[in-house]
């Protein structure tokens, strides 16, 4: 039979075994022999790959992580990397992949397709941060994990009157740090999209809400602002509030995936299965309009993300 293979790469993110469930199942009943590839394009490589059948993807559309692990590849990002893979795949009968991951993934699948084998892109990462769609799996699960988290330093810095700046992932994309913000009640919201400044933006923010008695404060860090540290050491210093930081780190990438991601990612699995049943190759599988859709994976790279600054300037009015 004619196989598809599925792959997860880059970051892991909540969701990702629920979209390989959903290529499995459907690969499955649309005729094809389904390959899971160990590693990302490291087992295309390596031709680490395995079979896999209806109970390969039992008890995991609830599981964080993803059970095919998954790797970020120098070797396959040269030319010759993507020969060799190419040539892995003819090997095995392998007429088309799935690729779950975020943009560098769906670069490597471009390639991939131009050398021969139909790639389909499904957007995977916590960060938000893929132009062409308007939601990436993953980015929810992360954001309320955030929030949990960023509750219960509220407890602690509200006992103590203190501030807490606190450190959310997202790479060079703010998405995370102004939902996570808005919906902590972040005072100061610091996004690499928007200028900032410290005084204006930080500390004439916190004396302000000072004056009509607020006593602990949250202030909401982009990972792509970085500075965590400086930045809670420097507003003790000029307010006298004692001030701690905290950078959440990995705990926003673990974790049971919730409804939306579990729905979005059983979606777009399917999709990319119904394209390679069509024969195409080199798409990326989106949300656009609140529906599931489908684009040019090199059209998608060239897009630019719009930064939601209606949202920030909602959360400077009401974060006083
Ligand atoms: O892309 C997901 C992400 O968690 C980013 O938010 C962060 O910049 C990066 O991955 C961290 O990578 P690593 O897991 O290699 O430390």
């Amino acid at each position: 039979a004619k196989s598809i293979a599925v792959l997860t790469s880059g970051g892991d993110a909540p969701g990702m075994n629920a979209a390989i469930r959903a290529v499995v199942r459907s690969g499955i009943s649309k005729g094809f022999s389904v390959l899971g590839v160990r590693r990302g394009y490291n087992g295309l490589l390596n031709g680490d790959v395995y079979e896999m059948n209806l109970r390969s993807v039992s008890d995991i559309i609830g599981r964080g992580g993803t059970i095919l692990y998954t790797a970020r590849s120098p070797e396959f990002n040269a030319p010759e990397g993507v020969k060799k893979a190419a040539e892995v795949c003819s090997r095995l009968n392998v007429v088309g992949v799935v690729v779950i991951g975020g943009d560098g993934s769906f670069r490597g699948a471009r390639d991939l397709t131009n050398a021969g084998v139909p790639c389909i892109g499904i957007p995977g990462t916590i960060d938000n941060d893929i132009a062409s769609s308007e939601y990436t799996i993953g980015f929810d699960t992360a954001m309320n994990t955030a929030v949990d988290m960023i509750d219960r330093i509220r407890d602690t810095a509200e006992s103590h009157d203190r501030c807490s700046v606190v450190e959310v992932m997202g790479r060079h994309c703010g998405d995370l740090a102004l939902q996570v913000g808005v919906a902590t009640g972040a005072i100061s919201i610091l996004v690499p999209e928007m200028p900032w400044d410290f005084q204006t933006d930080i500390i004439d923010r916190i004396r302000l809400a000072q004056k009509t008695g607020k006593r602990h404060f949250i202030i909401m860090v982009a990972e792509g602002v970085g500075g965590t540290n400086e930045i809670a050491n420097r507003i003790q210093k000029e307010t006298g509030i004692e001030t701690r930081a905290t950078i959440l780190g990995h705990v926003q990438r673990g974790g049971s995936p919730n409804l939306r991601d579990r729905v979005v990612a059983s979606e777009m699995g399917y999709h990319a299965v119904t394209l390679l049943e069509e024969g195409q190759g080199n798409r990326v599988v989106v949300v656009r309009g609140g529906k599931v859709v489908d684009f040019d994976i090199t059209e998608a790279l060239n897009m630019k993300r719009t930064f939601n600054k209606a949202l920030y300037d909602v959360a400077l009015s009401i974060s006083i």
